[in-house]
This record gives C-alpha cells, sequence and structure tokens, in this order.
C-alpha cells in the first residue's frame, strides 16, 4: 500500500473521508503521533492493532473534541469529569469512565471502562470534528518508540498505512496522563506533563498517601517506548563516565543524553543535550531515542530525579531500557 503524507485542510479531509470509509489514518496530536479509526466501527479498529501488531488486550484511547459529546461514549459522567475538563482540556489528560454500549468491545479490550481524551492540536481537532469519534493509540510498531513527527510514524508504518497527517513535531511529546475516574477514588494509571500536582490543585481527590499509583493501565504491562539498541539509566556523573567509557571500550558506539547543564561534566564525551526544563525534557526524548537507535549500539540516559514532569520521563525511560517485561 502506499503511504501518503500531507499537512493542511486537504489531507485533513481526505483523513475525515478514509476514517468515516473505515480506513486508518495516522494523524498529529499535541502528545505524540496517534493511529485512530472510527470508534464505533470495529472492523476499522481492528486494523489498528494489526497494522500495530497490538496485543488485543490493550485497550485504546477514545479522541473527542467538547465535553458535550462525551455522552456518546460513556454511561456515567462523574462530576470530577468536569472540573477536570475545564481545567485541562483539550489538552494530554486522558480521563478513564463507565463505556457506553455504542463503544464496541474491540476498543475496550472487553474492558467496562473506556479512556477519553480531547486532543488540542488542531488537525486532530478539525479531524475529529469532521469524522466522529476516533479510537487511536500511539501511531508506533507495538512496542517502539512513540512517534512526535510524520517521519517517526513513516519509519514504522510506511506501506501498511494510507495516510499520515503531518502536524509537525508534537509539542508535549510524551503520551497523556492517564486518570482513572470510573470508581470510588481517581487514579493515575500514567503519568505524564499533567502532574498529580497540578490535578491535585485543581480536585484534591486523586488517591494517592504520597504515591502515585502506575502500572495498572493494560498496556503499562508490556515492553513499551523501546529503542532498537541498549539503553541504560545512568544515575551520577561518575557512573555515566564509567559506563560511557566500558561501551566504548568493548567497541560499542554510544552516545549520552544528558540535561544541558550536565553537559559541561561530560567534556570530551559524545552527549546530547536533553534540554533544561521538564518541558523541554518530555519534547525531545523520542526523538533523541530514535535518533540514537540508528546510529548507536548503547544510549546512556542521565537519572533526572522525580520532580514534576521529569518524573513522568522517567516513568518513560524506565520503560525504554527494561528488556525482558513480560
Ligand atoms: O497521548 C496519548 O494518550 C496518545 C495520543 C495518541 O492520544 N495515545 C496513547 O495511546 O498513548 P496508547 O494506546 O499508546 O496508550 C494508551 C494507554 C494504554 O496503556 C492502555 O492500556 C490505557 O491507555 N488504557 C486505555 N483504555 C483504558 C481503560 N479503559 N482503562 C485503563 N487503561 C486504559
Ligand atoms: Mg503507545
Amino acid at each position: 500500500m502506499l503511504t501518503e503524507i500531507g499537512s493542511g485542510r486537504e489531507y485533513i479531509e481526505k483523513g475525515a473521508r478514509l476514517i468515516k470509509a473505515g480506513e486508518i489514518v495516522a494523524f498529529p496530536t499535541e502528545t505524540v503521533y496517534g493511529l485512530g479509526a472510527d470508534a464505533f466501527n470495529p472492523q476499522a479498529v481492528d486494523k489498528i492493532f494489526k497494522a500495530k501488531g497490538r496485543p488485543s488486550d490493550n485497550p485504546l484511547i477514545v479522541h473527542l473534541c467538547g465535553f458535550e459529546n462525551l455522552g456518546a461514549v460513556v454511561s456515567c459522567i462523574p462530576d470530577i469529569a468536569e472540573k477536570l475538563y475545564r481545567a485541562f482540556c483539550p489538552g494530554p489528560l486522558t480521563m478513564v469512565m463507565k463505556k457506553s454500549k455504542a463503544v464496541p468491545d474491540v476498543v475496550t479490550a472487553g474492558l467496562s471502562t473506556v479512556g477519553v481524551r480531547f486532543p488540542s492540536h488542531p488537525a486532530a481537532i478539525e479531524l475529529i470534528k469532521l469524522s466522529t469519534a476516533i479510537a487511536a493509540p500511539s501511531a508506533n510498531l507495538s512496542k517502539h518508540v512513540s512517534p512526535t513527527t510524520a517521519r517517526h510514524v513513516y519509519e514504522d508504518l510506511g506501506g501498511k498505512i494510507p495516510l499520515i497527517i503531518d502536524g509537525g513535531s508534537s509539542q508535549v511529546g510524551i503520551e497523556s496522563t492517564i486518570i482513572d475516574i470510573s470508581g470510588e477514588s481517581p487514579v493515575i494509571l500514567r503519568p505524564g506533563t499533567i502532574t498529580l500536582e497540578m490535578i491535585n490543585s485543581v480536585c484534591n481527590a486523586v488517591n494517592n498517601s504520597g504515591e502515585v499509583k502506575v502500572a495498572i493501565a493494560p498496556g503499562m504491562k508490556y515492553l513499551h517506548y523501546s529503542p532498537r539498541c541498549d539503553c541504560v539509566i545512568g544515575d551520577d556523573i561518575p557512573s555515566i563516565i564509567r559506563m560511557y567509557q566500558d561501551s566504548v571500550a568493548k567497541g560499542t558506539k554510544t552516545v549520552i543524553l544528558a540535561k544541558e547543564d550536565t553537559i559541561k561534566q561530560l567534556a570530551g564525551l559524545n552527549v546530547w543535550s536533553l534540554g533544561s526544563k521538564g518541558e523541554d525534557v518530555a519534547r525531545r526524548l523520542y526523538a533523541l531515542l530514535r535518533e540514537g537507535e540508528k546510529a548507536f549500539g548503547l544510549i546512556i540516559v542521565e537519572s533526572l530525579g522525580d520532580e514534576g514532569i521529569f518524573y513522568s520521563v522517567m516513568n518513560r525511560v524506565n520503560k525504554a531500557v527494561k528488556r525482558d517485561v513480560k
């Protein structure tokens, strides 16, 4: 199959036509690129799983525009949903709620809940407006690093999908925060750039006694976000230097991803900057992992601590370094 790549109104309209006809289309969001299908068409949604090689027990997020459209996909809208919507949507937040009968089981992997997100990228909003609710995971091959550019999508899915809508580089760069609000008290299932602190400042309701709950989302058990070369975390400067020198001595081409401030302490080594602030690092991480896997045998990522967005970035880095997750 020929995969077209294009930007602007013409390609968004083409994408909407394809989605309404039961095809799958890659599209930009502010977090990462998504691979979308009509959320109410089970055959179309099935094509997503096939194209990605995604296990069928890993549910998809439904992308909507406008709070008024939520009733089409969920059966019960808790009060907290409107508070979170007003504070953070459209934007990088996914809310898990009880699903309505209209959402096919293939979307939710048979769960009684559905994850719903209102993306803020203008091309995503237009695409949804011109088509329907869009079920979409990240537009990478299963287990690979999520794509933050149209080129990343093409590298994974070129020849397997008819269209990639190009909306530039994703501004957020890591996947949305997922919060489960279907039960008694809300639980964060996947950390993102909307942090626990931000959520708590709006509604003091997240169920955590000092610790954010993660790894409950069905997909979190899978190996994720992994570059196709070895990847390790360096806890401090001496251990980064030691790992680098050991690796180079063995003849392995090696690169270090480090914060801007750290780079001067790694003079003479091959280092790429992750930037300074949490937002910069989130925006750059996946592109650098994808770039690194092409040219290097080992990527050493500096440990970034657990403050704010760095916590969420390290959640992804920790998954990238794991080799033996079930
Ligand atoms: O930012 C994002 O969320 C991106 C863009 C494209 O919107 N999407 C994304 O989708 O990251 P995906 O499929 O790569 O990750 C979705 C995660 C998976 O870990 C899945 O298990 C979890 O969301 N999930 C989806 N529906 C769920 C549900 N009903 N209950 C619990 N977890 C759910
Ligand atoms: Mg994904």
